[in-house]
């Protein structure tokens, strides 16, 4: 009888090994198959600590494989059942009922889980990250919903402007402890997610980094390159991760998209033109002196063209539209040149266009359609359509556990950057933004 099972198998644990004994037992041949990583990205199961060969190893150390495969993507099963001539299939408890479709195919066996350990519970071991939250708004909001997602991590206090702001959100979403000062939020957590009002993130940042706490910040980080260029190097020096939290940077898709195209699929990139406009029509986007669409917006699009072309441009000049009796642009053209591309990034407030991507290249052209800042899909296109190819990703919730998995895991690696998104690369951005505005004339 031939067995086949599935797992991640992080961490190697007894729960796992006597899984893998039980399963062995109900025949003569056991398949094991352990997920990819991008498998486990793709379907939530975010912060799995080692990586896809280190966790073959681990089935492989127990001798109680006959065969490893690997699981890659949803409905594989199926597949490989009928492949792999298998008998019977093998689970955990904590699966009962959900692999019966499976009946179809070969018998099904649900084994009891073994109590009291978990992957999950040995990650946690580790210490889990207490985080406190700077802001009160919509953003800071949604990070809360978001590290339900997120192993490891657990949003401990809250701290804003307005003291009645903090405690009711920190009563309607169940948070330990609101604040009245930022140090004393600072005391009591190892790690902040910044999501104040723009102007005031530079200084929550550089007094988090100063007491020694990891820094995830809100978008955009700082509105001058010295500023982002300060921040960095403080938190060099006292040893702790800093990222600016663009979650489309953390987003699976994302990250492909920039492969695909910098892989030479489409020849050489020549262009890049990414758009991202927002309707709103009162607010502190709008308000001076840092409202306006470049320094609300164009972290996005940016992000696209300095992951696709680098941070070595030549030239970048401005085109913004400001109506008399607004106080900020509110509609504005970044174009930067390259010494072999151009790129060009359109942002509006209180007006629509087309939110897509295009990245032209000598071969074909690369097209993420709208909201193309969630890359869900995009495609590959040439001058014969007969060659396009399409590519499809997940992007979970509001997207922002991404980051926050990338900055949990950078905490506990001890990595201090994060090749999704470099200090340099935010550094560059931040010094677009500032070109720009002052082009643009927004201030004050
Ligand atoms: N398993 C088990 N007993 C445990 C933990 C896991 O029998 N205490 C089984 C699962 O039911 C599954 C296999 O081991 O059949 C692989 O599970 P996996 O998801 O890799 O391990 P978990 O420890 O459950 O991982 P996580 O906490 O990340 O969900």
């Amino acid at each position: 009888m031939r067995v086949i099972t599935y797992g991640t198998f992080d961490l190697f644990h007894e729960g796992h090994r006597r899984l893998l004994e039980r399963a062995r037992a109900l025949g003569d041949h056991l398949i094991v198959g352990v997920t990819t990583d991008s498998y486990d990205n793709s379907r939530g199961k975010l912060n799995v600590t080692q990586d896809v060969l280190e966790r073959i190893r681990n089935v492989e150390n127990t001798g109680l494989a006959d065969q490893i495969i690997v699981e890659e993507y949803e409905g594989q099963k199926i597949s490989d059942v009928q492949k792999y001539d298998v008998d019977i299939f093998a689970i955990g408890s904590d699966w009962q009922g959900h692999f019966d479709y499976l009946r179809d195919y070969c018998q099904v066996v649900y084994l009891e889980r073994t109590k009291g350990v978990s992957s999950t519970q040995l990650r946690n071991a580790e210490g889990v990250i207490s985080l406190g939250i700077v802001g009160a708004g919509r953003i800071a909001r949604r990070m809360v919903a978001e590290a339900r997602f997120v192993s490891g991590v657990s949003v401990e206090a809250v701290y804003s402007r307005t003291f009645e702001r903090t405690q009711a959100f920190a009563d309607e979403l169940e948070i330990g402890r609101a604040h009245r000062s930022y140090d004393e939020l600072l005391d009591g957590v190892s790690a902040v997610y910044v999501a104040s009002p723009h102007h005031a993130h530079v200084e929550h940042v550089r007094r988090a980094i100063d007491r020694g706490r990891h820094v995830l910040c809100e978008k955009p980080l700082a509105l001058t390159r010295a500023e982002a260029d300060e921040l960095f190097a403080r938190a060099a020096a006292a040893d702790v991760v800093l990222i600016e939290a663009i979650k489309t940077a953390f987003a699976p898709g994302f990250e492909r998209m920039v492969g695909v195209a910098r892989s030479g699929s489409i020849g050489e990139i020549r262009s890049v033109d990414a758009t991202f406009t927002k309707l709103v029509r009162h607010g502190r986007e709008l308000r001076a002196p840092d409202g306006g669409s470049i320094s609300e917006l164009a972290t996005y699009p940016l992000l696209a063209i300095v992951k696709l072309l680098g941070t070595g441009y030549d030239t970048i000049s401005t085109h913004s539209y400001r109506p008399a009796d607004s106080a900020v642009e509110l509609f504005s053209r970044i174009d930067l040149n390259f010494p072999h591309a151009i790129s060009s990034a359109r942002i509006g407030l209180g007006v629509k266009a087309e939110g897509d991507l295009v990245v032209a290249g000598t071969r074909g052209y690369l097209y993420v359609p709208a909201p193309w800042w969630l890359t869900e899909f995009f495609e590959v296109r040439f001058e014969d359509p007969r060659h396009n190819k399409k590519f499809y990703a997940t992007f979970d919730g509001d997207g922002l556990r991404y980051e926050l998995a990338e900055f949990c895991t950078m905490i506990r690696s001890g990595r201090r950057e994060s090749f999704r998104l470099r200090a340099a690369e935010s550094i560059a951005i931040a010094g677009i933004i500032e070109s720009a505005r002052a082009a643009a004339h927004t201030f004050g």
